[in-house]
């Protein structure tokens, strides 16, 4: 289908091709390469939906933003199975406590096929029978999801359709990755346009600007350079402001080309969608009775008209906000806009421009998609891939990039920041150990998107208004970055210190950036002081697993400390300062003596680390050695990978290795990063193939949730292991790419993985 429907829509790119576009995207694509087969059809059903390469827990729809995070919830048990049909689309807020319906986004498609409606998108018909007729249902035949795009494939009276889900990325180009867009591209058959009448409609509701149940809206329709655009928003704004982790300020959009054929409107629901029932389509009419989200439902939607020349209805879905969010200096608060107003100053024009380069945008992230699960498979296999797919859209939708900030501390448009939100855990913004998790996919992607998430910890630290020797753990509550000048931030001193360090140094060795690390070099020192004062024998506090409580002598943050003590030794060689390097080198070296002596055991006849140092009966995952291994410190005895891998085999529960002694449950960026220094393919393999095993038990019904129970793939508090905790839509999913950052960072570092692994 990728064949034709790029084919179809380079139709309409040539007729609309415009030269700042061929700048704008770079040269032309290869031909599309093939989809992924359908790898688990469900039960011999033959009305059934096959799904490839496998059905994930929930579906992205349109995923671009901590803002726009719409998905499908597939699994669990009254989830929608990953039919497109008959369920609404919905995000999730913090401390979801597993009530879907409270957070619904309605998105309803219809189909007209020779006079008759189906319904392909939400429950438009399945909610409203039989006010609106009989409820009948397109047939999803297919269903196939790739990085960037997850694809339905349906058939109504012997018509076969597409609807596609397109959420771009484009990790080397900052304006256009900052978009708020998403495309959904709806492709008819073109024979069957030969012999049918078929129009298509879609639209969305004022769920989309608000999270407040019952909130007043306000909207406005626009057309304008040949695209029609409804927005919608809260009368009130509360500017920076969430209800149920929804922007209360900006607006929602939805866009198309305005093309013959294409008829905008809005309107009570049910009369709006029933006007299409029985027309075919819109009558151009727009409701202006401003009210209410909740009091008859108003929706804004298009009608289009499909012909073998026009045989796509391309929709654009966004929320739009200026400023993004605002951001901590010594005179204040300062706004900070979407880099993407750097070029175009009004949403209108932005749109447009998404809207019009759609076809473009499909052939970029078809490239993209094929990259990713080449590489993927390269390094681990067909499973592999289905993980790094199903997270791509989810960690990039987590931080959004704005201008900066120059010297004066004043707005500078030219400079870039990068901002996360710490989605489901809390709302943190910018969390450290939430950037950690999260960094491998950037280093596969482009690593100077990680010096643009540092950026504003690194400005902060430099600003003086942090007062302790240790970094900050987050910036303040999303999207508000507001520093904790009292230093009364959650305190996390030795993971923070070596989160950073850690990353500066993978971020370095993948870019030879010199100058950034002379910029930084005395705020690195700082830290790496306070590592050498308290990382060896941590006092009791938190590490980034925080669910899990506070611990004296952690033997993994110790060793969190004494990577960063190396990497500080490196990022010292880096830049000529040899005594610096030569004494850090000598300290680290010294300590993972130390910790090799306190942490490992013999206990139970097998050696392995303890958990804490004090403690025989202990155990737990690794994770952290993964930093010598990829930072190719060799601090590290070959040894140590060796025994912790034998170990590890040992403690593997149905689903998965438990993070630790304590607890059941495991972190999908954890396995991931423990692959990293497995010593054996089949060792690493057993970490990935069960974190693939986690998603088909079809046991959790929301976005990669990271935290499950390893004996039954559920969420914990479920079936009889620990309490509820639901981490759902988290950046940390970026870590699944631990591997492909490994990979790289070998070939960056001149380390034969072959060799590692004798
Ligand atoms: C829909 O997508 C499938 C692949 O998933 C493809 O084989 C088919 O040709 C496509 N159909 C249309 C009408 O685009
Ligand atoms: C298909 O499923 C039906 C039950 O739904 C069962 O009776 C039948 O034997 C199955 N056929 C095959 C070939 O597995
Ligand atoms: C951000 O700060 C503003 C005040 O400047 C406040 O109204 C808003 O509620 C805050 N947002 C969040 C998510 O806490
Ligand atoms: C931030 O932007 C808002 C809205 O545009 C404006 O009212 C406010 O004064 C700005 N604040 C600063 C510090 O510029
Ligand atoms: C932590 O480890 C050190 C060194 O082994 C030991 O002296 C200390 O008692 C331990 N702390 C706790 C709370 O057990």
């Amino acid at each position: 289908m990728l064949l034709s429907l790029v084919a179809a829509l380079a139709v309409t790119a040539a007729a609309s091709a415009r030269p700042a576009d061929q700048a704008f995207f770079g040269a032309p694509p290869p031909p599309p390469p093939p989809l992924p087969a359908p790898a688990i059809p469900l039960g011999n059903d033959s009305h059934a939906s096959s799904f490839a390469p496998l059905l994930p827990p929930a579906i992205p729809l349109a995923v671009k933003s901590p803002y726009l995070n719409c998905w499908l919830s597939a699994g669990g048990d009254d989830g929608s199975k990953g039919y497109l049909a008959g369920s609404w689309a919905q995000h999730w807020p913090v401390h979801y406590a597993g009530s879907q319906r409270d957070h619904r986004l309605s998105w309803a498609g219809l189909i007209d096929i020779d006079g008759e409606t189906f319904e392909f998108l939400g429950a438009p018909l399945s909610d409203a029978a039989p006010l609106l007729g009989p409820s009948k249902v397109a047939r999803q035949t297919a269903f196939v999801y790739t990085a960037t795009r997850s694809i339905f494939t349906f058939e109504a009276r012997g018509v076969e359709f597409n609807a596609t889900f397109l959420s771009p990325v484009s990790p080397n180009d900052v304006v256009r990755q900052s978009l708020p867009f998403s495309y959904l591209i709806v492709e008819v058959d073109p024979s069957a346009l030969a012999k049918h009448a078929i129009s298509v409609y879609t639209d969305i509701s004022g769920e989309w600007a608000s999270g407040e149940a019952s909130v007043d809206l306000t909207w406005t329709y626009t057309s304008g350079s040949g695209v029609g655009t409804h927005a919608i928003s809260r009368q009130k704004q509360l500017r920076f402001g969430e209800v149920a982790e929804q922007a209360e300020y900006g607006r929602a959009t939805y866009a198309t080309a305005l093309r013959k054929g294409v008829v905008a409107g809005s309107g009570p629901a049910d009369q709006l969608r029933k006007r299409f029932i029985h027309h075919g389509k819109l009558d151009g009419s727009h409701d202006v009775e401003y009210r209410k989200l909740d009091d008859r439902q108003p929706v804004f939607g298009f009608s289009v008209a499909l012909s073998g020349q026009d045989p796509t209805a391309v929709f654009t879905i966004g929320h739009v906000r200026d400023p993004y969010v605002n951001y901590v200096t010594p005179d204040g608060q300062v706004n900070l806009s979407g880099a993407w107003t750097t070029r175009w100053p009004h949403y209108i024009d932005a749109i447009s421009a998404f809207q019009s380069s759609a076809s473009r945008a499909l052939d970029e992230a078809t490239r993209f998609d094929h990259t990713l699960r080449e590489d993927a498979r390269r390094v681990s296999g067909d499973n592999y891939a289905a993980i790094v797919e199903l997270s791509t859209r989810q960690a990039f939708a987590t931080f959004e990039l704005t201008t900066g900030v120059d010297d004066d501390w004043k707005e500078d448009k030219e400079a870039v920041m990068a901002h996360l939100k710490e989605i489901s855990s809390n709302g943190d913004m910018t969390t450290i150990d939430v950037v950690f998790p999260l960094h491998p996919i950037l280093l596969y992607t482009n690593p100077t998107l990680l010096a643009y998430l540092l950026e504003p910890l690194l400005r902060y630290t430099h600003s003086g208004l942090y007062p302790n020797r240790w970094p900050v753990h987050d910036l303040g509550t999303y999207p508000n970055s507001t520093g904790y000048n009292r230093g009364d931030d959650e305190p996390m001193p030795v993971e923070e210190s070596g989160n950073m360090l850690w990353m500066a140094l993978a971020y370095f060795q993948l870019t030879g950036d010199k100058a950034w690390v002379e910029k930084h070099y005395d705020v690195f020192k700082q830290w790496t002081t306070f590592l050498t004062d308290d990382g060896l024998v941590p006092a009791e506090q938190l590490s980034t697993d925080d669910f899990a409580g506070t611990l004296a002598n952690q033997t993994n943050l110790a060793m969190k400390a004494i990577v960063g003590i190396g990497a500080m030794a490196e990022l010292a060689n880096g830049i000529g300062r040899w005594t610096d390097w030569v004494h850090y080198r000598s300290v680290a070296k010294a300590y993972a003596a130390e910790w090799t002596k306190m942490a490992m055991t013999d206990a139970g006849g097998v050696r392995h680390a303890k958990l804490a140092y004090q403690d025989e009966d202990s155990w737990g995952t690794l994770y952290n050695l993964f930093g010598d291994r990829a930072l190719n410190l060799q601090l590290f005895d070959r040894n140590l990978y060796k025994d912790q891998a034998e170990w590890y085999e040992r403690k593997f529960e149905k689903y998965g290795l438990p993070l630790d002694s304590r607890h059941a449950w495991a972190k999908t960026d954890w396995h991931l990063f423990a692959a990293g220094s497995a010593t054996t393919k089949e060792g690493r393999d057993s970490f990935v193939d069960s974190l693939v095993d986690f998603l088909q038990a079809g046991k959790v019904d929301a976005p990669f949730p990271d935290l499950y129970e390893t004996p039954t793939a559920s969420f914990p508090g479920r079936e009889g292991f620990d309490w509820p905790i639901y981490f759902i839509a988290r950046p940390v999913v970026g870590g699944h790419f631990a591997l492909l950052a490994l990979e790289k960072a070998d070939g960056a570092n001149g380390v034969d993985e072959d060799h590692f692994r004798e």
